[in-house]
């Protein structure tokens, strides 16, 4: 016996499918990288949540692709420019203290933080 399949999707249902798609496809389309404007916002307490937790999320993702083991201080000075991050970071390779700098993707929809390049900063 054949079931018959509704033709038409119950309104609700339908915005709700379509508004998924949206926006995945709106975070799927900003591009990784560089930023929308390209203009880097200063972040006057960079102490202040998230600021810090994306600065050790850095160190770690940096840690996990290179096999270093670099330990997080502090984070110094930071900008932001729509969904990026970018983070002058202070770490130990455990001989020093040095400066890196970091950009993280930090997207809230879909929730995901992605290191986007870490290099040392003079
Ligand atoms: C890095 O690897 C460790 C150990 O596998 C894991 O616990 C941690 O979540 C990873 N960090 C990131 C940011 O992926």
């Amino acid at each position: 016996m054949r079931t018959q399949m509704p033709s038409v999707l119950p309104l609700p249902l339908l915005l709700a499918l379509l508004s998924a798609v949206t926006l995945q496809s709106v975070a799927a389309n900003r591009g990784p990288y560089p930023p929308p404007t390209g203009v880097w916002n200063r972040i006057k307490k960079v102490d202040d949540y998230p600021v810090p937790e994306i600065a050790r999320l850095a160190v770690s993702q940096h840690n996990n692709r290179t096999g270093n083991s670099l330990e997080y201080i502090r984070v110094y000075r930071g900008y932001v420019d729509g969904p990026f991050y970018r983070l002058f970071i202070q770490a130990t390779d455990h001989a020093k203290a040095r400066r890196y700098e970091a950009v993280v993707r930090d997207d809230l929809w879909p929730k995901m933080r992605q290191l986007v390049y870490f290099r040392a900063s003079s």
